[in-house]
């Protein structure tokens, strides 16, 4: 087990966001999350990666209790996600944006870009990420100027700067074409192989993607965790299929812990 969460909730004032939410990924699995707007799934990724302490519930990554321990400090022990470094700084080529994005993750922030030029390693290790994304003749490029899916490549080459063993994705797809998403998963598994990532976790719309690549999807509803399981057994699940994939309108209403 590299990544358990147990009983996790968030109550933002009144509203519970996250309710009593448990899972556990394996290495080797390839999990997405799933779920219509308001779910928490987007909460689920920011507790699980240390940006959102959550109000009850544990984290464990690799056998530690890592509750609280800050996006910096999970990167460190081989956890990452999207940073959107692409948005923060769309003037920077794609080359400094994975350069950003390895310093960024060694927490040296305040000496980003005083101390790159010299940085030797980051700048190896941010053209081969660059290259393993099919990025490298677009190094120079600005990331404003990139088409949408390569935008989207970046933001995803970005979190495998630091070469992570887990790495958890928010709608790493979110607002391309069918046909750039498949590209995108494609290289998202291949590049997984070649840097021997033990796992990924994301958050998807397009159930087509979500049934083509994951092991296991887990849906959530309303901060509870409504069915986890492999796709056979959630596509054959028709509450999961009309209530959290959308086929049926939703009843509205406010989960309370
Ligand atoms: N910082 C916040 N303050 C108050 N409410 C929030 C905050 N973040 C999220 N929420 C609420 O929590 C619920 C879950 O949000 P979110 O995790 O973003 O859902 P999802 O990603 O599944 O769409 C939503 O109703 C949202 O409005
Ligand atoms: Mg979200």
């Amino acid at each position: 087990m590299i990544l358990q969460a147990d009983g996790l909730r968030k109550l933002y004032g009144e509203f519970c966001a996250l309710d009593g939410v448990s899972l556990a990924v394996d290495t080797g699995e390839f999990v997405s999350i799933v779920g219509p707007n308001g779910a928490g799934k987007s909460t689920l990724i920011n507790i699980l990666t240390g940006v959102t302490r959550p109000s009850a519930g544990k984290v464990r990554f690799k056998d530690r209790e890592v509750g609280g321990a800050g996006p910096v400090r999970l990167a460190r022990l081989g956890m990452a996600r999207s940073f959107q470094l692409v948005q923060v700084f769309p003037d920077l080529t794609v080359l400094e944006t994975l350069q950003a994005a390895v310093v960024a993750r060694l927490g040296r922030a305040t000496r980003l870009f005083a101390s790159l030029a010299r940085d030797r390693e980051v700048q190896s290790d941010a053209l081969e990420v660059a290259e393993l994304f099919g990025l490298g003749d677009k190094r120079h490029t600005p990331a404003r100027q990139l088409p949408q899916g390569d935008k989207k490549l970046l933001d995803i080459a970005s979190a495998f700067a630091l070469r992570p063993e887990i790495i958890l994705l928010d709608e790493p797809t979110s607002g391309v074409s069918t046909a750039d998403k498949t590209a995108i998963m494609d290289t998202l598994v291949t590049a997984s192989r070649r840097i021997g990532l033990r796992a990924i976790v994301q958050v998807e719309h397009d159930m087509d993607i979500v049934f083509a690549y994951s092991d296991r999807i887990i849906a959530l509803h309303q901060g509870k965790v409504l069915a986890d399981g492999p796709p056979a057994t959630i596509l054959a699940d028709q509450r999961v299929m009309d209530t959290v994939i959308g086929r049926k309108a939703v009843a509205p209403g406010t989960p309370s812990c």
